[in-house]
């Protein structure tokens, strides 16, 4: 996000534009926590995880006198146009505000689940994806010396392509998304055949949304009737939304953040700027949001066939 806040910073002012940050999301804009931001204000952040402007969750937002309070600081520090970073929640809010305010907002794509619709890729999504892929890699070393099998849970509440991709990546025997009905006795089947045939290790990646309910359950469900391996659990968790960003995030950040800038002077609103085959969209925030990315089915029989 550190990447977006810089390129909607400084391209604001290679507009002449004034740039303001708002701390903490909405609820930044609610208690007025909004400052001046020049292009040294933004130095020295391309390669920093998380966000110098810090996130929130915010609840008041959701309430129409917390909207209302927003636009009063919005009216209060004289903003022309607002650009958010998130996900789903981030522009749900920003569409119902603007369904009750009548102020541009534009929208850039920032979370690790990749499940929006309207761009190719989120930001932040090959970070986590590369370190999800990097801790399989490290575990895959315990497993192969201590011939066992590991349940890595990924994050992906409501999607799989963390658990997809870094399975496939990582050389996983199984991958369980959200997107798909998982059946434990097809797991079972799959790790007998490859026991019969002196594996000595297998590695199944379990996205957290996963309809099982997660890789501990599964585990206990795998265990319960297939008792060959000494199973161990892991779940990465947070190490996946931190650390420093991969040079395709800082790329694609730059590019969206860049041109929520200009889609805002262009007077676009009420969309989100993506990246699709390589070129800028817009898309609204509605459609971004109702639609979900689709994933491919074709990549989970890929991980079928390559998991002999
Ligand atoms: O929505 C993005 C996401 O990364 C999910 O994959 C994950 O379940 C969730 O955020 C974690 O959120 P929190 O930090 O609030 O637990």
């Amino acid at each position: 996000m550190n990447a977006a806040i810089r390129a909607v910073v400084r391209t604001s002012i290679a507009h002449n534009l004034e740039v303001a940050g708002i701390y903490r999301g909405y609820q930044g804009l609610i208690d007025g926590d909004i400052v001046e931001m020049q292009a040294h204000s933004v130095s020295n952040i391309i390669q920093r995880g998380g966000t110098i402007l810090k996130s929130s969750r915010c609840e008041a937002f959701r309430t129409e006198e917390g909207r209302k309070k927003a636009y009063k600081q919005i009216k209060k520090h004289g903003l022309d146009g607002l650009v958010v970073i998130g996900g789903d929640g981030t522009f749900t809010g920003a569409r119902v505000f603007s369904s009750e305010y009548p102020f541009p907002i534009v929208g850039v794509p920032g979370t690790i689940d990749n499940d929006l619709y309207g761009t190719d890729y989120t930001i932040g999504y090959d970070t986590a994806l590369n370190t999800a892929m990097e801790a399989v890699d490290k575990i895959r070393d315990t497993a192969d010396s201590h011939n066992r099998l590991f349940f890595v849970e990924v994050m992906g509440r409501d999607a799989g392509f963390i658990a997809l991709n870094c399975g496939i990546a990582g050389g996983a025997e199984a991958v369980l998304v959200p997107e798909s009905p998982t059946y434990i006795d097809d797991i079972i089947q799959k790790l007998d055949e490859g026991w019969k045939r002196k594996k000595s290790s297998s590695i199944i990646i379990v996205a957290e949304g996963d309809d099982q309910g997660g890789a501990f359950k599964v585990a206990e469900k795998v265990n319960k009737k297939f008792k060959q391996y000494n199973t161990r659990v892991v779940v990465l968790g947070h190490i996946q939304r931190g650390g420093s960003p991969s040079c395709f995030d800082r790329v694609l950040a730059s590019r969206l953040g860049a041109g929520a800038v200009v889609a805002l002077l262009e007077g676009l609103s009420n969309v989100m700027v993506g990246l699709v085959n390589q070129e800028i969209v817009h898309t609204s925030f509605t459609k971004a949001t109702k639609h979900h990315q689709e994933i491919d089915k074709n990549l989970l029989d890929l991980v079928e066939i390559l998991s002999v």
